[in-house]
């Protein structure tokens, strides 16, 4: 079976695209390199010893798009590409409508256009906004969203329901995920924000491998476990295992199903700085500061739903995030260039 993964060279696109090729599918990747670059591909190959097939194609292209869809037949989408930084979002919210609502209209169009039944999509907690008391259930829905970001998550979740139920589309999971961190394993694969990184754990990296001074930890008196905030991380190889049970699960069921995709615990800012000390083996320094606008005290999963009908409960814990993250870190201290 072949599936078309769009954004497949992107931080959770590549670790997907590993664990798709060594459960023997097929894959074929889409992605313009906005935010990620081409030796990711040569490094999956390495790690899988298989290949993909590679599209630089940019999803608001439709034409090319279109191109290729006509080249293969694809038995599922998995749907990444998109921005992705909230504050961004909130300076830019035109070029966040456009690429995420406009570029994954034309996918659905093409979809629909050229039979593809099922689909993946990559939502996010934030779509709960802060409108829910944690643990947060699928069956609370949908949110007020604090910024155009998690609007285009919400908008995609509902385009994608209104499809299915016209029967447009054969099943869509959407993947709601919790805090993303960590990398592979073998330190060949992981996140590369672009300038000074805004989400914690690329800024604690940075921290300790030097290249920033000290962790500014926003706010320390929301009502946690010490003050700081709380949000459930999950290991990415754990998150991208996730997107293959989620594609076994579409292509057993019809319809609109959503799943939280997190551990179902907190951790909270100071307690993922002392994880991240024990695998880099320092001491990192950091100052209390203000709270950061917008953020809530605490963001949990209630996974129970994703374990029931997916199988799925992630394995990793705190400390291996952190390890991963630092062994990839220090094997690649100018990103992945080679
Ligand atoms: P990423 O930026 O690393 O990957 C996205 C990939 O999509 C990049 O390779 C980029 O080049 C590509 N892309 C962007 N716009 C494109 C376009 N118009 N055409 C073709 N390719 C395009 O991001 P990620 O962290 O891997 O996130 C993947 C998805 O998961 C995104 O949709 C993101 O919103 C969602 N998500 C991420 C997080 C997180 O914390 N990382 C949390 C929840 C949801
Ligand atoms: C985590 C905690 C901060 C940086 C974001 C998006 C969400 C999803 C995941 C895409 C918070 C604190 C952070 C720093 C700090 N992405 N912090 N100092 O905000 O939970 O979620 O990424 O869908 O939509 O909003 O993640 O890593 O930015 O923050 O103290 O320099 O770390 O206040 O408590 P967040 P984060």
């Amino acid at each position: 079976m072949r599936i078309l993964v769009t954004g497949g060279l992107g931080y959770i696109g590549s670790h997907t695209v590993v664990e798709l090729l060594a459960n023997d599918y097929d894959v074929s990747i889409v992605d313009n390199l906005y935010n990620s670059n081409i030796h990711v591909l040569d490094r999956i190959e390495k790690l899988t010893s298989k290949s993909a097939t590679f599209y630089q194609v940019d999803i608001l292209d439709k034409e090319a798009l279109e191109k290729v869809f006509q080249k293969e037949h694809f038995d599922a989408v998995i749907h990444f590409a998109g921005y992705k930084a909230v504050g961004e979002s909130v300076a830019i919210p035109l070029t966040y409508y456009q690429n995420n609502i406009a570029g994954s209209l034309n996918l659905y169009e093409l979809m629909h256009k050229y039979g593809v039944e099922k689909i993946v999509f990559s939502s996010s907690a934030t779509v709960y906004g802060d409108d829910f008391a944690v643990p947060f259930k699928e069956e609370y829905g949908l949110g007020t969203t604090t910024n155009p970001y998690g609007t285009t998550k919400k908008f995609n979740e509902i385009i994608l329901s209104d499809l299915a139920k016209a029967k447009q589309i054969g099943s869509a999971i959407l993947l709601r995920y919790f805090n993303p961190i960590g990398a592979h394993e073998s330190g060949l694969l992981g996140e590369v924000p672009n300038g000074i990184p805004n989400n914690l754990v690329p800024y604690i990296a940075r921290v300790a491998s030097g290249k920033l001074d000290k962790l500014r930890v926003f706010g320390n008196d929301y009502d946690t476990i010490d003050g700081t905030g709380v949000r459930d991380y999950i290991h990415v190889v754990d998150l991208a295992k996730a997107h293959v049970l989620a594609l076994d699960y579409s292509f057993k069921h019809e319809g609109v199903e959503v799943f939280n995709i997190g551990t179902g615990k907190g951790y909270s800012v100071l307690e993922v700085l002392h994880a991240y000390e024990r695998a880099c083996q320092k001491k990192l320094p950091y100052e209390i500061v203000a709270r950061r606008p917008g953020d809530i005290a605490s963001c949990f999963a209630d996974c129970s739903k994703a374990q029931a009908l997916l199988g799925f409960k992630a394995q990793y814990d705190i400390d291996k995030m952190c390890e991963d993250s630092y062994r990839f870190t220090v094997m690649n201290p100018d990103g992945i260039d080679k």
